[in-house]
């Protein structure tokens, strides 16, 4: 037993959190439970960086339009007639009437609701009915040319639309030079393995602990006692890139097989390692991925405010044909293995709520790449603040 620590919090929390993991505290219970300190997060963590808010695959076509809210953000992706992926406020530039309320296709240009100005797929506002009065569709002082959709800087990469909603993070490139690195060996053409690939989660935590869970392997034998059966915590390592991502990989990787030992065919080239690798590391602030020799998925976190968070999963594949059969079984399973996570997630959101609890203690062993996200969420935040600089 333990005695009660003060209340009174520590001169700064977020020092406590950037020490040395042998003795560092994980972050403090307003970082999970806090409304205000979920705003500050949302400007310094979400929309400061490059943040995924969906996939390329949910507008595939031309004119294909799908709504985001991202934390009260509403976004538009939007595929334009010449096939680039655009991200777009969903926001009309007269009275600020949401454009898109649902997923569909834009036959010929985007139409407001509210008094029909119309955008073409690329944004220009390219209508604007009696807006110089009944039968006057133009008007002096309303410059179309200066009117049209705001895009935010978006890119494209593994099939995850990332966006920048400050537009002050640097290049998408420069910003995850160490990840797309770290990535090179199994950046293959992806093919989503359609509508039986996709499924969401709705989990009561916050985002954070949802990267958390993801990046340690510490839990499998009593949280994961399937995989854990041939996957042991002795075949994981960890995945460790200060400031940028981390998470775990596994040596004992074990693909699908049907029932005549069919199996998904592997991504192309790729080195020996592979036969037997898996790897899941986190990219900060909200994508984790999952890739294997042959399929690869990424988990989008869409938080819905402190306490709940939306698991969105998209599995892929080498090729367009696979079978369907072992694919239904393949997202059968990662739905398994995720929801197996939900209570335990769920579980250290309700412990936040303990006023006593200081943020936890580290394994210094085994707690490394949950340690190395707390340091870059204490680092953002510390500078969002104008405190310590962080990296
Ligand atoms: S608000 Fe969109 S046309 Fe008026
Ligand atoms: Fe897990």
């Amino acid at each position: 037993m333990s005695p009660v620590p003060p209340i009174d919090a520590p001169p700064d929390p977020l020092a406590a959190v950037r020490q040395p993991m042998d003795r560092a505290n994980g972050l403090p219970n307003a970082h999970y439970i806090d409304p205000d300190v979920y705003a500050e997060e949302r400007d310094a963590l979400i929309f400061g960086q490059w943040a995924g808010i969906g996939v390329a695959a949910q507008a595939p076509d031309p004119g294909d339009a799908f709504p985001v809210d991202f934390m009260g953000m509403p976004l538009l992706m939007l595929r334009d007639r010449a096939g680039v992926l655009r991200v777009f406020q969903n926001t009309c530039r007269h009275r600020g009437m949401i454009l898109v309320d649902a997923p569909g296709n834009i036959a010929g240009a985007l139409r407001c609701p509210y008094h029909s100005w119309c955008y073409a797929t690329d944004g220009r506002l390219v209508a604007t009915p009696h807006v110089g009065g009944p039968g006057q569709n133009l008007h002096p002082a309303i410059e179309r040319d200066s009117l049209g959709l705001v895009e935010l800087r978006n890119h494209v990469w593994r099939d995850v639309v990332w966006v920048n909603v400050s537009g002050k993070a640097p290049p998408f490139e420069q910003a995850m030079t160490a990840v797309i690195a770290h990535m090179t060996e199994v950046e293959r053409p992806l093919f989503h393995g359609g509508a039986d690939s996709h499924f969401e989660l709705t989990v009561r935590c916050n985002w954070k602990l949802a990267v958390e869970n993801y990046c340690e392997s510490y839990h499998l034998p009593w949280v994961h006692p399937g995989l854990n059966s041939y996957s042991r915590l002795e075949d994981h390592y960890h995945i460790e890139h200060e400031g940028k991502f981390s998470g775990q990989g596994s040596h004992a990787y074990r693909p699908l097989r049907g029932e005549a030992g069919e199996r998904f065919p592997d991504f192309a080239n790729l080195s020996a390692r592979w036969r037997r690798a898996a790897e899941y590391p986190t990219v900060y602030p909200n994508v984790l991925f999952g890739v294997h020799r042959d399929h690869a998925y990424a988990i989008i976190l869409l938080p819905q405010g402190p306490e709940k968070t939306v698991e969105q999963v998209n599995i892929y594949y080498s090729g367009a044909d696979t079978d369907p059969g072992l694919r239904a079984r393949n997202t059968a399973q990662w739905r398994e293995v995720f929801h197996e996570d939900v209570a335990v997630v769920e579980g250290m959101q309700k412990g936040r709520h303990a006023v006593h609890f200081d943020g936890g203690r580290f394994s210094p062993a085994m707690d490394g790449p949950t340690h190395c996200f707390h340091d870059w969420v204490a680092a953002q935040m510390q500078k969002a603040r104008g405190g310590q600089p962080g990296q």
